[in-house]
């Protein structure tokens, strides 16, 4: 297209978790970066990472033509945008249809590529509307028209993150940590850095991709809690129990941070086994280094999702 910026890209969520680091990524390479976010307070302030270098514009999901001139000469839309669960006006329906939105938009903007970050095992047959919701949204992706890659993450770390980062928070404080079930159950890491650079190389990839990204190790969950107890410094004993006590607790936990620390679903996908990949690890970076090296620091605040996407939001920002 004629009108293209040379080099511009959007990130949904550039001022939030994996957005970030594909943003930072971006502007290292020099290509000038665009973020559609909920969080337009945050540019320019000390809370902003880029220090106002990232063009901050609402989501506009609700205004088709808004969102499409938000898209309008860009280059590649890394698209990050979900919700971790539903409270208040706040729906995985609605998250759907923004996302349908959005697809639409990149469509009607001529953006070039779409990278999309999805989750490993996502499907339509789900009982659990996350993974429901991710399978609906690549539904949309591939009926699109568009070049796009979607790449499905399993749990990720790194700077930044808010599960892991409380999972050490709540090793720090308390004598004892619950554990749903046997613990037996696995999950695999992947680096949010490695997970933002497969993003950006898939920019390039000529054709429609989809991949898992994950790490090159896998830990039972009692394993995970046990190696980050280690570096934290921390000597709660872990504590097994039925998965309905440990989700009671953490509400308990909830209540006094006022957050939503762990959701029944978020723990019947994790014992379910669906953060794990059947593909050959694409990331590099070991948890088990990245924990030594990181976690005398990891946890030592906690890291609230209500704060960071479920408050303090002006009308019209919440994504609908
Ligand atoms: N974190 C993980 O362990 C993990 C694991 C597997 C897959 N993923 C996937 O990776 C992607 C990025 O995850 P992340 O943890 O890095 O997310 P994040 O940065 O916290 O949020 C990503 C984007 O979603 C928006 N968002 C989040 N919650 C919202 C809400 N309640 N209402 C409206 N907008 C909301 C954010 O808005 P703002 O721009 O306003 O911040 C941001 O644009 C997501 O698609 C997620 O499903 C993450």
């Amino acid at each position: 297209m004629s009108n293209k910026t040379p080099g511009l890209d959007v990130v949904t969520g550039a001022f939030g978790f994996t957005g970030r680091h594909i943003a930072r990524r971006l502007l290292d390479t020099g290509r000038t970066v665009r973020t559609l976010t909920g969080r337009m307070h945050i540019q320019g302030t000390p809370a902003d990472p880029f220090g106002g270098r990232v063009g901050a514009v609402p989501f506009n999901f609700d205004s088709p033509v808004a969102l499409a001139d938000s898209l309008s000469g860009i280059d590649t839309l890394y698209n990050t945008y979900w919700v971790r669960f539903a409270s208040g006006e706040v729906t995985f329906d609605q998250a759907v249809e923004n996302s349908r939105n959005l697809v639409r938009a990149a469509r009607e903007a001529g953006v070039r590529r779409l990278v999309h970050i999805s989750i490993t095992n996502p499907s339509v047959d789900s009982h659990l509307p996350y993974f429901r919701g991710k399978a609906l949204v690549e539904e949309a992706i591939r009926d699109s028209g568009l070049s796009y890659a979607i790449i499905r993450p399993a749990l990720v770390f790194g700077e930044g993150d808010i599960l892991l980062n409380n999972v050490a928070w709540a090793l720090r404080r308390f004598p004892f940590f619950p554990v749903a079930g046997d613990g037996h159950y696995r999950a695999q890491p992947v680096y949010v850095e490695d997970l933002a650079a497969l993003a950006v190389s898939a920019a390039e990839e000529p054709e429609n991709i989809i991949l898992d990204a994950v790490g090159p190790e896998i830990y039972t969950f009692d394993e995970l809690v046990l190696l980050t107890e280690k570096y934290v410094g921390s000597r709660a004993k872990l504590t097994h129990m039925p998965p309905s006590l440990a989700l009671y607790l953490s509400r308990i936990v909830g209540y006094f941070v006022r957050d939503v620390v762990l959701t029944r679903d978020e723990l019947v996908g994790l014992t379910a086994n669906l953060l794990i990949s059947t593909e050959e690890p694409r990331a590099a970076t070991l948890f088990s280094e990245w924990m030594a090296a990181n976690g005398a620091k990891l946890g030592a605040a906690y890291a609230s999702e209500m704060d960071r996407h479920y408050r303090m939001r002006p009308r019209g920002l919440l994504g609908n």
